[in-house]
């Protein structure tokens, strides 16, 4: 279970022919605790792919074979700055290509930093497990947002909220004198795909993590994730102040409170020099927080983002928050409130919004907040663990879903601006970008629970660290590097990647339903569920009655639609314009209100949910014909969870199609499956 860094045997001679020289000699430019980390994996990837140890030249320059080093260790030996010029790719980039010195060509991996170099090394890397190393080719890339981050829901008892992997991977009871391999193995995956920041607690957080004991245990982590170019962040309780300070107020303008955030976190520095800073929830779901006081978000932000500053740590604030005595819709709350404070945040805070305004869901529009603030930071968070997307038993491929949500039109600042545009500052002119994911790692035998479960860790780096790459090329790389390129293994695990997403919205919650899950656990249909409190009933979301089905968001509706740029809401605010997917997110509708393909909602909700049943099927019969080609034990886990997966949709689908019926008194369109 070496993840996508299985290095499996090169078997093409070709290939083997170009490559096995090169792992004869690898000349460093100087030293580096990332260079050792850089051999390191060397070592494992010669062994694995060409049974061979890798050979370091130390002073025989002219014998090596392949040049390692950063710009300026290179140009100091070589006076390299013509035929390399990585100015441009920033602190994280890199360049790799052959390089001709003295009548011999050298395959050179550069970066401005060592972190650059191992970036390009894993990418290099890459290109061997992947077939396509050609030692003409030339390259360079470095990653378009700045932090690119996995949040670890994990508490301290080594639970993991909405966790489906085992427990937390984070040992905290034999921290801090027992080192874990995985927590290297860990390191490494994370860096062969840029991730280079993690929080490792659970946003709703435990004080006791900033408790000395806790930072001596944090510290330790952090010096193994360092060579691997990731920080530490650590999730703040607002309260801690009091639970852990013995002061008797948290409120965040008290002058004992703000010398307890500058104290602990000057404590923080003092074991972490490099710490990366805070992750808070607050306000939100029962969390403590600034309200408590009458203070407003930014108050409580601009405290913990001042203790950090003088350290040039990072203060990062969720805006996922709502209220469920206020909200008539709580899509509005985390506009209403922090659209106001606009430009009252510290330069140093971030604040990190879902990628929609409920939570998660199958399927959302993005959150209004996208393009709706001028001077405020934003950052955006994914959730990789599947939390409403049947969690580590069902196949979903979530980077359409990413790929989808970067690529919409926000149509602010400018018209031609994109949620990405956003968060990687092109567009906001935002220096500090971010964008988090929600991690769906444990203690499973493959990490994720699901094995495909790591193609969504994968696909989350690889869209953190370039938006631009499509989900077809994501599904591509991932798969060459876990089942091998096979052109039969490749294109039908692409095309189930491809379709998984899609299928699941159709057997969950089609057209634009949202919420209609089961209550507290999330995981199968509950439609019909009344919960304890008013947002949480699944009949506040779907809204179906005798007239019809949908949540009118419009101006006649809850108006969260007006929260839109105008463009939106023009083109939303017609049921006829909208696009299908977003239908019932923002409208109210007849049963027999008709659709683009002619026949009633009624139908097509009935036509969609059958689709999701037909596709996981598919799904599985497609994997079923792969047995020969994949090892029994991979074969057999993802054949057993596929077919869990299929009477799972079924189950959707009939439950919620017979549910909605009672309400739409209408018969089954005739040419799908009858459910009973
Ligand atoms: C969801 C999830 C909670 C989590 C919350 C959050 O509501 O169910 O477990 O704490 O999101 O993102 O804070």
């Amino acid at each position: 279970y070496g993840l996508w860094l299985d290095y499996s045997p090169v078997e093409n001679p070709q290939l083997k022919t170009q490559i096995d020289p090169l792992f004869s000699g690898f000349f460093f430019f100087g030293e580096s605790p990332t260079y050792d980390v850089i051999r390191k994996e060397l070592d494992i990837a010669g062994q694995k792919m060409l049974g061979k140890t890798p050979i370091y030249s130390k002073e025989r320059l002219a014998q090596s074979k392949v040049w390692l080093g950063t710009r300026e260790q290179l140009s100091q030996v070589l006076g390299l700055q013509q035929q390399v010029d990585i100015r441009d790719l920033g602190e994280d980039g890199f360049w790799m290509g052959p390089i001709d010195f003295q009548g011999k060509t050298y395959f050179t991996i550069v970066g401005n930093r060592p972190i650059g170099v191992l970036y390009g090394v894993f990418d290099w890397l890459k290109t061997i497990q992947t077939g396509a190393f050609d030692p003409r080719l030339q390259k360079s890339d470095s990653p378009k947002v700045r932090l690119r981050m996995l949040n670890h829901w994990d508490n301290l008892d080594r639970t993991v909220e909405r966790g489906y992997a085992g427990f937390s991977i984070w040992d905290w009871h034999k921290l801090p004198g027992y080192i874990d391999p995985r927590y290297i193995d860990y390191a490494r995956a994370n860096a062969s795909i840029g991730i280079n920041a993690v929080s490792l607690t659970n946003v709703n957080a435990n004080a006791r993590i900033l408790t000395t004991d806790f930072m001596k245990k944090a510290k330790v982590l952090a010096d193994i994730f360092r060579p691997y170019g990731i920080k530490v962040f650590l999730t703040a309780r607002f309260s801690a102040p009091i639970e852990i300070g013995g002061l008797k107020t948290a409120d965040p303008l008290d002058p004992e409170v703000i010398a307890f955030w500058k104290n602990k976190t000057d404590e923080m520095y003092s074991f972490i020099p490099d710490f990366g800073g805070y992750l808070v929830k607050a306000n939100s779901e029962g969390q403590p927080g600034p309200h408590e006081y009458q203070r407003n978000h930014a108050e409580g932000a601009n405290v913990l983002a001042d203790a950090l500053a003088p350290h040039d740590g990072i203060l990062i604030w969720r805006a996922f928050v709502y209220s469920h005595e206020l909200d008539e819709d709580r899509h509005k709350h985390a506009n209403l409130e922090f659209e106001p404070l606009d430009g009252k945040f510290r330069e140093n805070v971030i604040i990190q919004v879902k990628n929609g305004a409920i939570d998660f869901m199958p399927r959302e529009p993005f959150h209004p907040l996208f393009g709706a603030v001028k001077s405020t930071n934003l950052g955006i968070e994914f959730q990789i663990t599947q939390e409403y997307l049947g969690q580590a038993t069902q196949l979903v491929f979530l980077a359409p879903m990413w790929e989808e949500v970067l690529r919409s039109r926000t149509y602010r600042p400018t018209s031609a601006s994109t949620v990405a545009g956003i968060i990687d500052g092109s567009d906001s002119g935002q220096k500090l970008t971010l964008m988090a994911g929600v991690s769906n790692i444990g203690t499973d035998r493959n990490w994720t629970g699901h094995l495909f479960g790591q193609a969504n860790w994968y696909a989350f780096g690889r869209q953190a660290w370039d938006h631009s790459l499509t989900s077809a090329q994501i599904a591509d790389e991932w798969i060459k590097m876990t089942f091998g390129q096979k052109p039969e293994v490749l294109s039908k695990i692409n095309e189930i990647l491809l379709g998984s997403h899609e299928a699941a919205v159709n057997y969950m919650m089609p057209l634009g339903l949202h919420h209609i899950m089961g209550w507290d656990h999330h995981y199968g249909p509950g439609p019909w569920v009344t919960g304890g409190r008013p947002d949480w009933t699944a009949l506040y979301y779907h809204q179906a009655d005798s007239m019809g089905i949908g949540f009118d968001r419009t101006a006649s509706g809850s108006d969260a639609l007006g929260q839109y740029a105008p463009e939106l809401v023009n083109a939303y605010a017609d049921p006829n314009q909208i696009p299908e997917k977003y239908l019932l997110w923002f409208h109210h509708l007849p049963w027999d209100f008709e659709m683009k393909s002619g026949k009633t909602l009624w139908e097509e909700i009935g036509l969609h949910y059958d689709q999701g049943v037909k596709t996981a099927r598919k799904m599985k019969e497609s994997w079923s014909s792969l047995e020969s080609e994949i090892d029994p034990e991979r074969f057999d886990h993802v054949r057993q969870l596929l077919a869990v997966q299929v009477s799972e949709a079924e189950w959707w689908r009939n439950s919620c199609l017979l549910y909605f019926q009672t309400f739409a008194k209408r018969p089954f369109p005739e040419e799908i499956e009858q459910p009973e």
